[in-house]
């Protein structure tokens, strides 16, 4: 399918009410995952923007960050470096918490991940309060990181999520 402008890539996310939460509508992207033209078209236009960043590395979100920073990572000729929640990753760690609406998690990194001033993107599924993502940044920027810019598939506007980002950030698709 190339990466022809004209694709749809909304159509392939599937909108589910109520989940995980009466309230919440969900935005599904396994209905995009399983469509490989969709998939394509869709790590296709992240690679276009994340390439222009000229990173060193690639840094993914656990969980579903790595399903587009560990392929883009091999599309680009990149190392893949995963950010993980507690108690997953071998040897010496960077952690940093940060608040959810209720509570709070913590990221963690391998201390010896990333060389100093190396240029590292941040990849996610979608950005709905921004705090994970700026936690990731944050996170990145301890253990040695320069931070070039941020890309999700799926940006909810309405939670002003942007703003609570200081490096560029690349959306696929909007919603309010
Ligand atoms: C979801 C989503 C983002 C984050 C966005 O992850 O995948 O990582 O929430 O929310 P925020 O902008 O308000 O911080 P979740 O913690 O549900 O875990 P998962 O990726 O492992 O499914
Ligand atoms: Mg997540």
């Amino acid at each position: 399918p190339g990466d022809q402008a004209e694709f749809d890539l909304k159509r392939h996310i599937r909108e589910v009410p109520d989940f995980p939460k009466p309230g919440i509508l969900f935005y599904d992207i396994s209905t995009l995952l399983r469509n490989a033209d969709a998939w394509q078209v869709a790590t296709g236009r992240i690679a276009r923007v994340v390439a222009g960043w000229q990173p060193d590395l690639l840094a993914g979100i656990e969980s579903r960050g790595f399903l587009t920073a560990a392929p883009l990572a091999q599309r680009l000729g990149l190392g893949f470096v995963m950010l993980r929640k507690p108690g997953k990753l071998p040897g010496e760690t960077i952690s940093l918490s940060y608040g959810l609406e209720y509570g709070q998690d913590t990221l963690h990194i391998q201390a010896d991940a990333i060389r100093p001033g190396q240029r590292v993107v941040v990849l996610d599924d979608l950005l709905a309060t921004g705090g994970t993502l700026a936690a990731s940044v944050a996170l990145l920027r301890k253990a040695g990181a320069e931070v070039v810019g941020c890309s999700v598939m799926i940006e909810l506007e309405g939670l002003g999520g942007r703003d609570r980002l200081d490096v560029p950030l690349h959306t696929l698709m909007h919603y309010p």
